[in-house]
């Protein structure tokens, strides 16, 4: 039966998968990509991290060749974690030449030179006895201003390693201008930064911190990332981290945060990244696991909607995978 007067039509371009093609408008290209990977020191094989199925800590070898896999995947970039073997309060291991992460990036920078591009998480809870962020002071308080000169080090060796993007994940006030500064005066102009610039305080990092082995040993870290009640101060943070000199900023974790990265996107001429973290990738996995989802949907769903919003560029640890074969 036929309406009785013409009623628009919707479904028309919905007709056949060639027409849903045509019109889509969002699409996630695998040169969006960047893939987390951990880096182990004194391990001889690469360990299975229990509450992220499919993912594991490197060793320098196992890294090497799961980096030229991504990169033939063409995956856009790839961003380092490092866990280091020995710990102290100031997370010396952090910039040291010999730590863990340099000799990682040197493997890679040797092997894959500009094919791809090399990131590398810069922050201290890796690499503290205490799991924080930061230095702490007598009381047990993260040191703002004495984290930063950390950074700063942190960055030049990191840089001197091979990074071509260095990515302060701390949330220290001042941390992109610390950095900018110390990156130009050791002779690293180019290096970019991508600021983790409005990171929340989220229950979703729990499994990272199984594969990254930071959980924090006392406290939280609710003094220095944001509360997730709060949309104005993310903008705030993306403001400050641009005019101190961020080249990117991103927005973390991203599912539960699309609101937060249609309005940085909105407001911002920087790329802008977003990071699909540990526990959003270990919910779907789990869930798919128990049959309860259909895995690779759910994984193209969740990454169309992140690109929707706005973020550019999209940290998953389903990179390498997407890229080879769903995207
Ligand atoms: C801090 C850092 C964290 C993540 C990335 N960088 C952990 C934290 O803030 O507690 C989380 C990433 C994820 O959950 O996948 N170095």
């Amino acid at each position: 039966m036929h309406a009785e007067f013409p009623i628009a039509r919707p479904r028309r371009l919905r007709a056949t998968a060639a027409m849903r093609r045509l019109v889509a408008h969002t699409s996630v290209q695998p040169a969006d990509l960047v893939q987390p990977m951990f880096v182990k020191e004194g391990i001889d094989e690469p360990q299975p991290v229990r509450s992220m199925p499919g993912v594991v800590q490197h060793t320098r070898d196992s890294l090497r060749k799961a980096a030229a896999e991504a990169v033939d995947a063409g995956v856009g970039g790839l961003i380092l974690f490092g866990i280091p073997a020995r710990k102290d309060a100031r997370g010396s291991a952090a910039d040291s030449p010999a730590g863990i992460v340099q000799l990682a990036l040197g493997d890679l920078a040797a092997d894959l030179g500009d094919k791809t591009v090399l990131m590398a998480d810069l922050c201290l809870d890796e690499y503290t006895d205490h799991g924080h962020c930061g230095i702490l002071t007598e009381a047990g308080e993260v040191d703002n201003d004495a984290t930063l000169e950390r950074y700063a080090s942190i960055a030049v060796a990191q840089a001197l390693a091979g990074a071509h993007v260095v990515a302060p994940s701390g949330m220290m006030d001042g941390q992109v201008a610390a950095i900018r500064a110390a990156l130009d005066g050791a002779g690293f102009p180019q290096v970019a930064i991508c600021a983790y610039a409005a990171k929340y305080a989220s229950a979703f990092y729990g499994p990272f911190r199984d594969a990254a082995e930071c959980a924090p040993k006392f406290g939280d870290r609710s003094t220095y990332q944001q509360d997730p009640s709060n949309p104005a101060e993310a903008l705030r943070e993306v403001e400050l981290d641009i005019s101190e000199g961020a080249d990117i900023v991103m927005i973390k974790p991203a599912l539960a945060y699309l609101d937060i990265i249609a309005l940085v996107a909105r407001s911002v001429r920087v790329p802008v990244a977003a990071y699909q973290v540990s526990g959003e990738y270990s919910m779907i996995e789990a869930a798919a696991a128990s049959g309860w989802l259909d895995r690779d949907r759910v994984i193209t769903e969740t990454l169309t909607a992140i690109k929707r919003s706005g973020a550019g560029i999209i940290l998953t640890y389903w990179a390498t995978e997407f890229a080879s074969k769903l995207g």
